[in-house]
């Protein structure tokens, strides 16, 4: 079993804020399943398990995340204290810390966005995907929630379904180290106010940065695909969906594929 340590200096990442307890290790099956067991051991929020490889990194909907050295994997326990679907809402804060913490990384030409739910692309192609994982506890509130985030930093997955990209492919020399920092700095700022504030901050970020709004999008749902614009985030995080006949859709969740705008790629969940 991994035990936290405590907040401090480790070789290449330099001190944490307050806020956190990592736990670093060269190589692991998953962080996720390291974050979940310190959670069902009772590690405290905060606690973030940064992997330098995974040999079994995965994906939403059970799909795989190549994982070699050099890009960025990592994992951040969370009790917020809240519903489920209130919880699901941090997927969208870390989108923007996330986006956040690239920008000032990235050539001034290169553009971030925002895909619903979970992914953020850069010029069109995904570069770091999030799965949020989460418990509850017997009276139904959220007993612990898991934040995985994979950046491709150095190299950009083979064979995936759609386009992707890597932050070394924009010109871009920062290791997974300065990229992690530069998230945790934004990403503790941002969900301290969203759990004292609320999620309209957070939306109307993620709006100002989001990828396909207006553009043409198919939902796949369990049982059935929806056509129609996409023309915004509810004030739960949901998708708003135009369908042909006038109706919109709110998408709690499904798979989103936008056609492609203006030049840039399309992006495939
Ligand atoms: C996606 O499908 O877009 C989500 C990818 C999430 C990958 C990260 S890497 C760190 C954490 N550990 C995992 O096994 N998965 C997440």
């Amino acid at each position: 079993m991994i035990q936290p340590a405590e907040a401090g200096p480790v070789s290449s990442l330099g001190r944490l804020g307050a806020f956190y307890h990592l736990v670093e290790r060269a190589e692991v099956d998953s962080t996720n399943d390291e974050a979940r067991a310190l959670a069902e051991a009772g590690a405290p929020e905060g606690t973030l398990v940064w992997a330098h490889s995974q040999r079994k990194g995965r994906g939403r909907r059970g799909r795989n995340w190549q994982s070699p050295p050099g890009n960025l994997f990592f994992s951040l326990l969370l009790r917020p204290d809240c519903a489920p679907a209130v919880a699901a809402q941090v997927s969208f804060v870390a989108a923007v810390a996330l986006g956040d913490a690239l920008r000032p990384l990235l050539p001034p030409a290169a553009r971030v966005g925002l895909k619903w739910p979970n992914d953020v692309l850069v010029n069109g192609a995904k570069i770091a995907g999030i799965l949020l994982e989460s418990d509850i506890d017997v009276g139904g509130a959220t007993a612990w929630l898991v934040l995985g985030i994979g950046v491709n930093v150095r190299h950009r997955p083979d064979g995936v379904p759609y386009p992707a990209t890597a932050l070394a492919e924009t010109g871009c020399s920062a290791d997974a180290a300065t990229l992690l920092a530069g998230f945790a700095e934004r990403f503790a700022d941002r969900y301290g106010r969203w759990r004292h504030a609320g999620f309209a901050e957070t939306r109307a970020a993620w709006t100002s940065s989001a990828h396909g709004l207006g553009a043409a999008a198919t939902v796949r749902l369990a049982q059935r695909t929806i056509e129609g614009q996409a023309v915004g985030m509810d004030e739960d995080g949901a998708l708003l969906l135009q369908a042909g006949d006038g109706t919109t859709h709110r998408i709690a969740a499904g798979e989103v594929h936008f056609a492609p705008m203006d030049g840039t790629h399309a992006a495939r969940d």
